[in-house]
């Protein structure tokens, strides 16, 4: 029996403040998932060292915490069976060269500005879905979402 399952999206900066990719991915969201939650933010850069801390160390984390807090950034929680890799699939591969030829029409692809303004974030694990919808909606209810996709639909 198949699961539904749930992932945190966020819309990056660059995405968030251009009207035609942000449109875009609106529709994408609404056509191919249930989206359970929507905030619009601003961090500052504290918060996102914390959001970012597996990254501490690497050579792009002050690069992508400085730009991640440099202006607003779209949550959503995303819903629907394979919900993770379905997310990971519309936005492509990290780089977005990588993106441009494996698979042209990829957000990362299309909207895709470099490694870091690459459009979206898409957790990576049922783990870190759960980590980060929980650091940025910490009164979320993940009880009602465990439900197999039978029991939702009935
Ligand atoms: P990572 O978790 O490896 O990629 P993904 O977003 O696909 O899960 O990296 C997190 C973010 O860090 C990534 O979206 C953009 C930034 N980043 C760079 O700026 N340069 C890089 O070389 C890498 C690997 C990531
Ligand atoms: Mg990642």
């Amino acid at each position: 029996m198949q699961k539904l399952e749930l992932t945190l999206a966020i819309i990056k900066p660059h995405a968030v403040s251009n009207p035609v990719v942000r449109t875009f991915i609106r529709n994408i969201l609404k056509t191919k998932f249930i989206v359970v939650r929507t905030k619009r933010v601003t961090l500052d850069t504290d918060t996102a060292c914390r959001f970012y801390q597996e990254h501490v160390g690497k050579f792009f984390f002050n690069r992508l915490t400085t730009f991640m807090s440099s202006g607003c950034i779209d949550l959503h929680v995303l819903s629907h069976v394979n919900a993770i890799e379905m997310w990971r699939r519309c936005l492509g591969p990290t780089s977005v060269y990588k993106g441009q030829f494996q698979d042209p029409y990829c957000l990362r692809g299309m909207f895709g500005i470099s490694d870091t303004r690459n459009v979206a974030h898409g957790s990576d694990s049922q783990d870190s879905a759960e980590r980060e919808i929980k650091f940025f909606f910490p009164e979320f209810s993940f009880y009602h979402w465990r439900l197999d996709d039978e029991e939702w639909f009935r």
